[in-house]
């Protein structure tokens, strides 16, 4: 006849090895489970990025701004420095654009209309209205992007199309758009 076998359910922890306390065993134990949770997090974390990815939406690099009749002679236009990184500015003869770069390390100047200049907050360069650079380490003018007219009338501003003083590229009909 078959002997009876124990029917003693299985302990939740397995039991530690000979020569092992229990306490030590199970802390091990511990630590692997920690370990496996921290590798797991660590994929599932993985797996999300992909599912989900950082997009940071640039706003577009062309973009409209309104009817010359819109900007006063001798103004500096902000309405597009925070959403687009550009000053409009009109004279007699019509108006350019020009970047909110400082030329220096990258900061961004601020317009200071009673003074007439832009003036960067970082190390003190100035720049005149046109862009040129007059005090501080600036080693050269803001930069200008390229304007037009679009089919409806518009000011089409083209962040792709850069012009710099120092290489005669203000003289390009692009940099300026006459309005007389
Ligand atoms: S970044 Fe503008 S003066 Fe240095």
């Amino acid at each position: 006849m078959a002997e009876k076998k124990d029917s003693m359910p299985a302990p939740i922890f397995p039991e530690a090895p000979e020569g092992v306390s229990r306490r030590t065993f199970l802390s091990w134990v511990s630590v692997g489970w920690v370990a496996f949770s921290a590798a797991m997090g660590a994929s599932l974390t993985a797996v999300g990025r992909f599912f989900f990815p950082n997009i940071t939406f640039e706003p577009p690099q062309q973009f409209k701004a309104g009817f010359p009749d819109e900007y006063a002679v001798s103004k500096v236009d902000e309405r597009f420095k925070k959403r687009y990184g550009v000053w409009i500015v009109r004279n007699e003869r019509g108006l350019y654009v020009l970047s909110t770069v400082c030329t220096h390390l990258g900061c961004t100047p601020n317009w200071l209309e009673a003074e007439g200049k832009f003036k960067c907050p970082c190390h003190g360069s100035g720049y005149y209205p046109t862009g040129i650079n007059f005090e501080g380490p600036a080693p050269r003018p803001l930069e200008r992007f390229k304007v037009a007219r679009s089919e409806d009338g518009q000011i089409l501003v083209d962040k792709t199309a850069k012009y710099q003083y120092e290489k005669g590229q203000w003289e390009d009909p692009a940099a300026f758009l006459e309005l007389a």
